[in-house]
């Protein structure tokens, strides 16, 4: 595993910027890869980087397909905070990325049990991810893979934990609209990426990241999986650092 300790979360986005860049460019044309996106706060200064370069330099997203890692149960399709409204608002509606390259789970799905499964396959026949971009809880979770869950699943329905809950209450009017389920790529899932790319910044992570980056390899810290991948990289800044050894 990499740890990339840099002074603030501006330049954290900039240096996961340019992993994206990297490899969305490295292939030719016909053959553009297939990134993994997270939502949440974690990627937004790298998201607005590439954005930037898209605009000002004529990066193009072409031909690339787009996977997320998870998405809220229960949200009618076309909600604001639906995680396919958030990554199109904040990344993928102003890049050259066909609506249509746009996956997620299908939260609003009358089974989300059907909907977990057929995700997982669509992601089997349309990977291995290039780079799977991950944020990280302040319990150590990645994608919704709370603490205690299994290092092996695979997409599948889970129950946030209040703590969850409680974070993610900032995007929503009332703290009680927080969706209690989700669908997640599984951290077995998440695993088949050939590259994963976690940022993180701010002193309420340093725990977490700590627990990932040094602590054992447990499911109690699920990003702890990360240890385990031949090709892992954590991008984070001073604060998020803190409480490395
Ligand atoms: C979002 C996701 C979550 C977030 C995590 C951190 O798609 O899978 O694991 O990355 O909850 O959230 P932020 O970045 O908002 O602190």
């Amino acid at each position: 595993m990499e740890v990339v300790i840099l002074p603030t979360a501006e330049d954290c986005g900039r240096v996961v910027a340019d992993v994206i860049a990297a490899a969305v460019t490295a292939g030719p044309d016909g053959n553009r890869p297939t990134l993994g996106l997270a939502t949440g706060s974690s990627p937004v200064l790298a998201y607005r980087e590439l954005i930037r370069r898209h605009r000002e330099e004529g990066l193009s997203f072409a031909g690339v397909r787009g996977f997320l890692l998870d998405e809220y149960v229960g949200l009618p399709a076309g909600h604001p905070e639906s995680y396919r409204s958030v990554i199109r608002r904040e990344l993928t509606a102003t890049l050259d990325i066909a609506d249509s390259d746009v996956h997620g789970p299908d939260g609003a799905h009358p089974d989300p049990l059907v909907a977990a499964r057929e995700y997982e396959l669509r992601l089997l026949e349309n990977g291995p991810v290039a780079v799977q971009v991950l944020g990280i809880g302040a319990n150590g979770h990645i994608g919704f893979n709370e603490p205690g869950s299994s290092l092996t699943s695979v997409t599948r329905v889970k129950t946030l934990t209040e703590q969850t809950r409680r974070d993610n209450a900032r995007f929503f009017e009332r703290p009680e609209d927080v969706p209690r389920h989700v669908i997640t790529q599984g951290l077995g899932t998440i695993g088949r990426a050939q590259h994963l790319l976690l940022t993180a910044s701010g002193a309420r992570k340093a725990a977490a990241v700590a627990a990932a980056v040094e602590g054992p390899l447990t499911a109690s810290c699920p990003a702890s999986v990360l240890q385990w991948h031949p090709h892992a990289t954590v991008v984070i800044d001073e604060a998020a650092a803190a409480r490395l050894e």
